[in-house]
């Protein structure tokens, strides 16, 4: 009977009509905890860019999105919709052209520089605007530093749990099906998630996030 808001996927951000800046997110694993979700009962709406892998539950409904500025208008108002759970699970592009071309644009043999412009971060605006009541999860890549770099992003985007992705050990990691994560709570405590499938991933990080619920935190 929760609701429960999932961003997935990667944004593209236009270049120009045939270009865009994109990454190397799938879909899968914020697919396996939207499906995980709705096994469990929950509502599930899933804000997702343009994935290789979309839920897979029949009762999740999914609304497809391409730019980074769409997916943050479309989660703030899944949001505001009223919503127990968060998982911002979405590679949301950082920079997006500052002047997309409504024409492709031509090579003339000479150099050529993009100007690009900050996108706005889902997570920090849904942070910052809570209610105290909920769950709100992130994640995390890091390549240096990675626990003090998930743990000042837990805080600063005012979440109540971040899953560090690691980057490292094979299986891990864009576009397979299995992965390796470290879950960071608000009050310092971790648990490791050794390596498995992506759905047994995200049933580790649906037990975390009914305890987190339970614990009304
Ligand atoms: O700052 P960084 O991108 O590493 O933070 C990762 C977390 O913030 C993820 O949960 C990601 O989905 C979320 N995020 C977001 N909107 C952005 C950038 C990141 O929701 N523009």
């Amino acid at each position: 009977g929760r609701r429960a808001v999932v961003t997935s996927g990667p944004t593209r951000e236009a270049i120009d009509p045939v270009r865009f800046i994109s990454n190397h997110s799938s879909g899968k694993m914020a697919s396996a905890i939207a499906d995980e979700l709705s096994r469990r009962g929950a509502q599930v709406t899933v804000v997702s860019g343009p994935a290789a892998v979309y839920p897979s539950h029949p009762g999740v409904e999914v609304r497809k999105v391409v730019s980074a500025e769409e997916m943050y208008r479309a989660a703030v108002e899944e949001y505001g919709r009223g919503c127990d759970i968060t998982v911002l699970c979405a590679a949301v592009a950082d920079f997006t052209p500052a002047s997309p071309s409504d024409t492709k644009i031509k090579k003339d043999g000479s150099r050529m520089t993009l100007e690009l412009l900050p996108t706005k971060d889902i997570a920090a605006a849904i942070g910052s605007s809570r209610r105290p009541d909920g769950v709100i999860a992130g994640f995390a890549l890091e390549t240096d530093n990675a626990r003090e770099n998930a743990l000042s992003k837990l805080r600063r985007k005012n979440m109540d749990m971040i899953v560090l992705n690691s980057m490292r050990d094979p299986g891990a990691g864009f576009g397979v099906d299995t992965n390796k994560v470290t879950v960071f709570r608000r009050d310092g405590s971790s648990q490791d998630i050794p390596l498995a499938s992506k759905r047994e991933v995200a049933s580790a990080i649906v037990d975390n996030i009914e305890k987190l619920l339970e614990g009304g935190c």
